[in-house]
């Protein structure tokens, strides 16, 4: 018997749109289609909705230290903000203390996730790839963590990792059944270009962009396919920002290569002009990659079009203007690198994506629910409206109008790079496991409600089965 039924609205999958009652029954999906008896269960009328499966961020960073400061959002508000534009789980990245363990990693980030108010999935990210991490590599996935993001970028701080370690790890993975992400920038050259930069004392923030080219991120997206590729393991190439980049990638899966890719909001509506803004404004768009020229945003979307480019995170990174990213006031190297966006991943793409005409309502299910749980190891549970997977569901009201500003964001950030943005679509309600999570503004569920998944990568099979 099931307990609630979302009765009289389009329920939106990967695959197509249709006309149908969504049944729950305790925490999972009993039944989906048209007039499903109600047998006592609650009815809610979702007419003129969407329902769509509750969307993944496979890209977060809750609580975390960066850039000699720690984030401003953790787990209370950061997934505050993820349930109110319609996220439903996150996979965050529990970063390896250099001295430490990747099961301490691990298990400091289960104790900060303890506040979650969504389910959530842990990544590793590695800062010191010794001999005893790569022993320990193989045990992630007895712990529920089936992916690890390796730094090409960073130069001077332990996050950047040398290519001879990237690759022994690769091999590892690919033996263990782990998913490599990689953040493909080169830092070498970005080290020399910041050097080189400071010496002739251009300082501001617009220059975060000018010393990390184009050319930086295609070249280290091409090293790090072109190591996977010896390895022969599969690899996911995390925020993709650039048209540049994403031609290694085409090219990659024109050989056939399983190479997964991401790119992510601010992409699509910020530019390297925002880094230029007046005065020290330009921080707020400090992150990496940078912005780039709008001439790139036409190929990202055909990227996600033809599915070069499988998913859409949001690289949710907050740091506030006044006492973080001012450390860098002199110096833009020392800005922290990283914005919000987690509750505002979904609206943009429905604002830019389906209402222009440039992507499907089901093409945007896919990219943030559907193939998140597929490339992040939990298709089945995830990323679906259907019998015996897990009742996250999205009310989408394609219709609602918000304007995003500062006191009406659900995060714990003192500024949103969004300001003054409308989007068109937003969530009506939001269903966390058959539980109301988040109505009308109101985010109902509590710190602690999140539980932890655990995932597993299923190796694709070549070419095919990444597009
Ligand atoms: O600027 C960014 N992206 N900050 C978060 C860390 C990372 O590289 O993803
Ligand atoms: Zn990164
Ligand atoms: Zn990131």
């Amino acid at each position: 018997m099931s307990d609630l039924v979302l009765a009289g609205g389009t329920v939106v999958t990967a695959e197509g749109s249709f006309r149908a009652d969504v049944a729950v029954s305790g925490e999972t999906i009993e039944a989906v289609g048209l007039d499903l008896p109600h047998d006592g269960a609650e009815v809610v009328d979702v007419s003129g909705a969407r329902l769509m499966p509750g969307f993944i961020d496979g890209h977060t960073h809750m609580d975390m230290p960066f850039g000699g400061t720690i984030t401003a959002d953790d787990w209370d508000t950061g997934t505050a903000a993820a349930v109110a534009g319609g996220t439903t789980m996150l996979v965050d990245f529990s970063l390896q203390d250099p001295d430490g363990t990747l099961a301490e990693a691990v298990e400091t980030w289960h104790g900060k996730a303890e506040k979650s108010r969504i389910d959530y999935g842990l990544h590793v990210a590695i800062t010191n790839l010794d001999e005893d991490a790569k022993r320990e590599l193989p045990s992630l996935p007895g712990l529920g963590v089936a992916t690890v993001k390796i730094f090409m970028a960073y130069k001077g701080t332990p996050l950047y990792t040398e290519d001879e370690d990237l690759f022994e790890a690769m091999q590892i993975a690919r033996e263990c059944g782990l998913l490599v992400l990689v953040h493909a920038e080169n830092g070498d050259a970005i080290a020399k270009l910041q050097e080189q930069a400071l010496a002739r004392g251009d300082t501001e923030p617009r220059w975060h962009a000018l010393t990390r080219p184009e050319a930086v991120e295609a070249e280290a997206t091409n090293r790090a396919i072109r190591l996977a590729e010896v390895a022969d393991c599969p690899l996911l190439v995390v925020h993709v920002s650039c048209a540049a980049s994403l031609e290694e990638i085409q090219r990659a899966h024109a050989r056939g290569r399983p190479v997964y890719a991401e790119t992510c909001p601010q992409y699509l509506v910020f530019s390297d002009a925002d880094l230029a803004r007046p005065g020290f404004e330009g921080a707020k768009y400090v992150l990496s990659p940078p912005l780039r020229d709008p001439s790139n945003r036409p190929a990202l979307w055909h990227g996600l079009q033809a599915q070069d480019l499988h998913i859409f995170g949001s690289d949710h990174c907050s740091f506030n203007y006044a006492g973080q990213k001012d450390l860098g006031r002199d110096d833009f190297t020392l800005i922290p690198n990283g914005a919000p966006g987690v509750e505002e991943r979904p609206a943009v793409l429905w604002t830019h994506g389906v209402l222009e005409g440039r992507i499907s309502e089901n093409l945007m299910v896919a990219v943030l629910s559907t193939n998140q749980a597929k490339v992040h190891g939990m298709a089945g549970r995830k990323g679906a409206i259907a019998p015996g997977a897990d009742a996250d569901i999205v009310v989408w009201d394609p219709d609602m109008t918000v304007t995003a500003t500062r006191s009406n964001r659900h995060g714990n950030v003192d500024y949103t790079p969004y300001e003054g943005m409308t989007f068109t679509g937003a969530p009506a309600s939001v269903y966390l496991r058959g539980r109301l999570a988040y109505q009308d503004g109101q985010v109902l569920s509590e710190p602690g409600s999140g539980r932890f998944v655990h995932r597993t990568f299923a190796q694709p099979a070549p070419a095919a089965a990444v597009r």
